[in-house]
């Protein structure tokens, strides 16, 4: 029975495995691979690639998904496909004699998350099975598994604990954990199960919050900090649009304390406060 480090713990961070950088006897680290699957816009590949991994190939079903990738990625291969239609022999041409170290992806989260469906059938819940099969062709050294909160409670569990046990029965470590992002460096709350598999003998630890800087992120961000410097630029930045707010409206904004909401209705001035909500 492999290992399984299910709890939220703190220790060494991540950014030791990750780093493309020059050892202190000057020789140059081996640049690290990644696969990247149900890549979406390459968000994830992003991080990746601040953290120095170069990309063997990414995929996903959408050709927008395609098109915005290729802005950010030009030259990484990007295979447009339903990841159910994958043959063996497809994947391990992709690969060719590339060793890959980590594969990442988040597979859809609409079944899982509380504003979808919750339809236990619904057959999105089903894709990381396909995760698991492409895991097991090309065995990675790790694997960096993505998705909403309520993958782990949604249906009483059952798909997290067959996703766990999937992973568990060809050959990973695993160790979960519910991250915020605010408490690495992201200037949002966004709360997201990260499930890290790994065939390293090595006990795998989360980052501390809120304790590295990493690339461009710094430990914390607020919002302020990581878009004030689009003030007057919407000229030269495409697609900024700026909305122009009326006097009340930054009354009413000014209000907000960090990492808060607007206030209730009957706790604003009275003259600020809206006169309809219909
Ligand atoms: C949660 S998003 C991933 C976002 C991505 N991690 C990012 O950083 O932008 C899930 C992705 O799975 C893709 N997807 C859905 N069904 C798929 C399928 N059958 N095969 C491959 N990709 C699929 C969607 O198009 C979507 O981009």
């Amino acid at each position: 029975m492999k290992k399984l480090n299910g709890h939220n713990s703190n220790g060494p961070n991540l950014n030791g495995h990750a780093m493309n950088s020059t050892k202190s006897n000057g020789q140059t680290r081996k640049q690290l691979k990644v696969v990247s699957l149900f890549t979406g816009a390459g968000g994830l590949d992003l991080g990746f690639k601040e953290a120095g991994y170069k990309c063997v190939f990414a995929s996903d079903i959408m050709p927008q998904a395609e098109k915005t990738f290729k802005l950010n990625f030009p030259t990484t291969p990007f295979i447009c496909k339903d990841i159910r239609l994958f043959s063996k022999e497809e994947i391990k041409e992709l690969i060719g004699d590339e060793t890959i170290d980590v594969i990442i992806g988040g597979p859809p989260c609409q079944g899982f998350s509380n504003m979808g469906n919750k339809n236990s059938s619904d057959p999105r819940n089903y894709l990381f099975e396909d995760y698991v099969k492409i895991v097991n062709i090309i065995k990675p050294k790790c694997f960096l598994f993505e998705n909403v909160k309520g993958i782990s409670t949604m249906f009483e569990g059952r798909f997290f604990d067959k996703i766990i046990n999937s992973f568990l029965e060809i050959g990973y470590n695993i160790s979960y954990s519910l991250i915020d992002s605010s408490k690495y460096g992201v200037p949002q709350k966004r709360e997201r199960i990260i499930i890290f598999g790994s065939r390293i003998d090595r006990l795998f630890k989360f980052p501390k919050p809120n304790m590295h800087s990493f690339g461009k992120l710094s430990s914390y961000m607020n919002v302020g900090e990581a878009i004030n410097d689009l003030i007057n630029k919407d000229k030269i930045i495409p697609n900024h649009i700026v909305l122009k707010h009326n006097e009340i409206v930054v009354q009413r904004y000014a209000l907000i304390e960090e990492g808060g909401k607007l206030p209730k209705p009957e706790n604003l001035p009275v003259e600020i406060r809206r006169k309809k909500f219909w």
